[in-house]
């Protein structure tokens, strides 16, 4: 296992396959728990996450984190990944193609971590695990199960922090994930 992830992490950190890579500081492979019960999904790194080369740390991640906390889970639980793992330029939303190319690489997170409940945050997310006609207005706070893996599309953070009247929705979807995760069984190692 830990063999693929270094195989992985590699392929990431040598990855020229689209023009993101040209612009960057650093690689955003994603980080925390290798066997997290919970993955969550956003769409892309910032400048923050560039310059640091770790998924969710600006302003966007701080209010994620606080979220966690709230359902009483740090970040340490919890695998945290992005569609694309090179900022886009000026934190425009990632063209298909960049999805497409970045792909196999969140899907063999996924494969490695096999988590229990999948989060995804905005529309990126959304549209590469469910569908690109999917809508988040439309699909905030259903859950979809795949394969035994419960997944919940609700706002992205930063969509909050434009738009605070979206938390009250926020917080019933990250309630929500904290229903599932104590009704399903623990995960085994
Ligand atoms: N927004 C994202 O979608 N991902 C990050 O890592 C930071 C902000």
């Amino acid at each position: 296992m830990d063999e693929r992830w270094e195989q992985l992490n590699t392929h990431i950190q040598v990855c020229a396959r689209c023009a993101l890579a040209q612009g960057i500081t650093n690689k955003v492979p994603g980080q925390g728990n290798r066997n997290a019960r919970l993955m969550i999904i956003g769409e892309g790194p910032g400048a923050d996450e560039d310059a640091s080369g770790l998924a969710f740390v600006g302003k966007a991640g701080q209010l994620l984190t606080r979220m966690l906390a709230a359902i009483d889970l740090a970040r340490e639980d919890v695998f945290i990944a992005n569609v694309v793992k090179c900022r886009p330029p000026g934190n425009r939303a990632p063209l298909p193609e960049e999805v497409a190319t970045c792909l196999p690489f969140l899907r063999e997170q996924t494969r490695l971590i096999r988590p229990q409940v999948i989060l995804l945050l905005g529309a990126s997310a959304l549209k590469v695990v469910l569908g690109p006609d999917k809508r988040i207005t439309r699909c905030r706070g259903q859950w979809t199960e795949s394969k035994g893996v419960f997944i919940l599309p609700t706002f992205h953070p930063a969509a909050l922090l434009r738009d605070p009247a979206k938390k009250k929705d926020a917080w019933a979807d990250l309630q929500a994930v904290r229903d599932k995760l104590a009704e399903l069984p623990f995960k085994g190692a």
